[in-house]
């Protein structure tokens, strides 16, 4: 490591808060699906930043949106009206059939939004509704909201008390839902793939459930689209692709191609009952932001990335299956599009450490999931390479006999 990079790392120690425990990297640039360190060895990203960098590294069209922008305006506050946010709103109405944005900066924050809109709806219709139904293994975030219907205890016990009323049911198990959900629920929120929780797509026979009851108690639905929405995995949203019809829709992490961004999305009748003053943000949907999501959003649709996801995806499946069959540790590949996870037999992280050895970035989730979120433009040979690094590193592996 060069001593740029040790007194990077430095003075991070010193002075960042230590929430995350990072993997002694230091990237300084990157191109496509390429980043580079400060020693300028070339890594190939499966990761993209945890689902952000849809367009890759320094896109061309991000970059010069991004700079015009700030050439000419960046930030007017929503006191005002500014020409992009109803651009935004409505290209997003078109990809999701929700007709209203409320616009925020990250993922926990669209989260909160919908939770609050969900409890906004109930006030208004005269029979508050406080419950939410929610998933175990799922993640939201972790703010106070977004973390009260987060089923890890890790992240959840220091901070209790959270949100009452919170109650989690068994992922894909449709008769636990049914039973759960009451006239008592305001809301079910679901990950329709759950990312954190290990890469689990809802199945279509629990989607059905959650409609049902949705139907047989009016119950809202509030579908997590933060890591599976936006074209990741080749449908512009994975709910609409598993039969949910979601009231609220939270997005964020791709949305602004690395400029945050989140939203929430609402049908009119939700919309309806949400009045001026109910929810705000200062950033919420300013001028750089709404710039950049419109160019992320302009080259899924018009620049053809949501087809490309669907066959660079459906590569991606073969080769991970291939790569499955030929290590005993994998016990599971999951996943659609361009969201995979390897269930291993034993903890991931020697895994990914080997990958990041061999100049391959993965990450793990849930203790024993690999977890791959290329940025969406990745090719057909961009993936064999990653693939092939990740074939190695799982052979390092179990070479090691689960010492590494
Ligand atoms: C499904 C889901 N919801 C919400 C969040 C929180 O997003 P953020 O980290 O931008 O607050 C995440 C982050 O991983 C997520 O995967």
């Amino acid at each position: 490591m060069t001593t740029v990079a040790t007194d990077i790392q430095a003075l991070e120690t010193r002075h960042v808060l230590q929430t995350y425990r990072r993997a002694p990297v230091t990237f300084v640039r990157g191109q496509g699906v390429r980043l580079y360190d400060a020693d300028g060895r070339a890594y190939l990203d499966l990761l993209s930043g945890i689902g952000v960098a849809a367009l890759g590294h320094a896109h061309a069209g991000l970059a010069h949106a991004i700079a015009d922008q700030a050439d000419t305006l960046l930030h007017t506050s929503n006191l005002f009206y500014h020409p992009l946010q109803g651009q935004l709103a409505e290209r997003l109405a078109i990809l999701s059939g929700l007709p209203r944005a409320f616009f925020c900066n990250s993922g926990a924050e669209a989260v909160e939004a919908c939770l609050k809109f969900a409890r906004r709806y109930w006030y208004t219709q005269g029979e508050p509704r406080s419950e939410f139904i929610a998933l175990e293994e799922s993640f939201h975030g972790r703010t106070f909201g977004a973390l009260s219907v987060t089923s890890d205890e890790h992240y959840r016990a220091p901070f209790e008390p959270l949100l009452p009323g919170v109650r989690f049911v068994p992922v894909n198990d449709p008769e636990a839902l049914l039973a759960a959900v009451s006239p008592r629920t305001a809301a079910i929120i679901a990950e329709p793939i759950q990312g954190e929780g290990g890469v689990r797509p809802l199945t279509p026979a629990f989607a059905a459930a959650i409609m049902a009851a949705c139907d047989r108690t009016g119950a809202l639905l509030i579908a997590d689209e933060v890591q599976s929405g936006l074209g990741r995995t080749g449908h512009p949203f994975y709910a609409t692709a598993i039969g949910l019809k979601p009231d609220l829709i939270s997005v964020g992490k791709a949305l602004g191609g690395g400029v945050p961004i989140g939203a929430a999305l609402l049908s009119e009748r939700v919309a309806a009952t949400i009045a001026f003053g109910d929810h705000g943000s200062t950033y919420g949907g300013n001028l750089l932001a709404c710039r950049a999501a419109i160019c992320v959003l302009d080259e899924l649709v018009a620049g053809g990335l949501l087809n490309h996801i669907g066959r660079v995806g459906r590569h991606m499946e073969e080769r991970l299956n291939a790569v499955a069959a030929a290590h005993s540790i994998v016990k599971q590949v999951r996943g659609a599009g361009l969201i995979w996870g390897l269930e291993l037999t034993r903890a991931a992280a020697p895994v990914v450490s080997a990958a990041l050895a061999r100049g391959v970035i993965v990450n793990r989730t849930a203790e024993t999931v690999v977890r791959l979120l290329p940025p969406l433009v990745i090719t057909a040979d961009e993936i064999d390479e990653g693939l092939s690094g990740l074939d190695a590193a799982l052979g390092d592996v179990e070479s090691d006999g689960g010492t590494v």
